[in-house]
């Protein structure tokens, strides 16, 4: 039997009620009801300085890139700031640099999902950014994304989720990320042709 697929995920903003954290735990909730094995990783735990080659690198830095090369798939959750991904978040892609001289290099053969949350309506304006990103790191998107809008509707104050068609929805991504991992596993490819279960390209969030 394979072994579970092994589902990293990165985000949240710095702050304690992050919206774009909880949601990440949504979806790492819809891929470890798949079967995968999850671990997230706050940004705000994290705590990484901004990239320079130029210092010692710090610990936190080694302890994600390592989190990073060693799992099957991502799941990325970023804030949408100023119609992008946060810095926190791309900073925190930067250091996989570290990756770059490993072989196979960066996030190669690896599935990402793709989630933001938005005050407004720019969100899908910062998955869009998250996947040049997943492809300059060799990744590869799940055609499922999800960005989140008016994130003050679907979470209280506290950072809770309260929209359960929003859950459900991650929860979905979640699970679509264990399958693309599972077909990587299986056969190399993230080739869609033989499982036509999934139609949609973009799960429309509650208006
Ligand atoms: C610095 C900053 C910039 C923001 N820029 C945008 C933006 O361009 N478009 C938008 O829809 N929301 C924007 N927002 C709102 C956030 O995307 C929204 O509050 C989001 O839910 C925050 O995520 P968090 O709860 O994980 O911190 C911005 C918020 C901040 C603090």
């Amino acid at each position: 039997m394979a072994r579970p697929v092994q589902v990293v995920g990165l985000g949240g903003s710095l702050r304690a009620e992050s919206t774009s954290r909880t949601a990440l735990e949504a979806a790492l909730d819809g891929a470890a009801a798949d079967g995968a094995d999850t671990r997230l990783i706050s940004l705000r735990d994290l705590d990484l300085p901004m990239y320079t080659a130029e210092r010692a690198i710090p610990s936190a830095a080694h302890e994600f890139a390592e989190a990073a090369h060693g799992c099957d798939a991502m799941i990325w959750s970023s804030p949408t700031y100023q119609g992008s991904v946060s810095g926190a978040f791309k900073n925190a892609l930067d250091w996989l640099i570290l990756l770059a001289e490993r072989e196979p290099p960066y996030l190669a053969n690896k599935p990402v999902g793709l989630i933001t949350t938005a005050g407004g309506v720019h969100g899908l304006q910062a998955v869009n950014t998250m996947d040049f990103i997943a492809r300059s790191l060799r990744a590869w998107s799940v055609p499922l994304v999800l960005p989140v809008p008016q994130s003050w509707r679907s979470f209280d104050p506290d950072g809770r989720l309260i929209d359960e068609a929003i859950a459900a929805q991650l929860r979905a991504l979640g699970a679509e990320v264990v399958r693309a991992a599972r077909q990587f596993q299986a056969s190399g490819t993230c080739d869609y042709a033989e499982d036509r279960t999934f139609t949609s390209t973009a799960a429309q969030p509650a208006t």
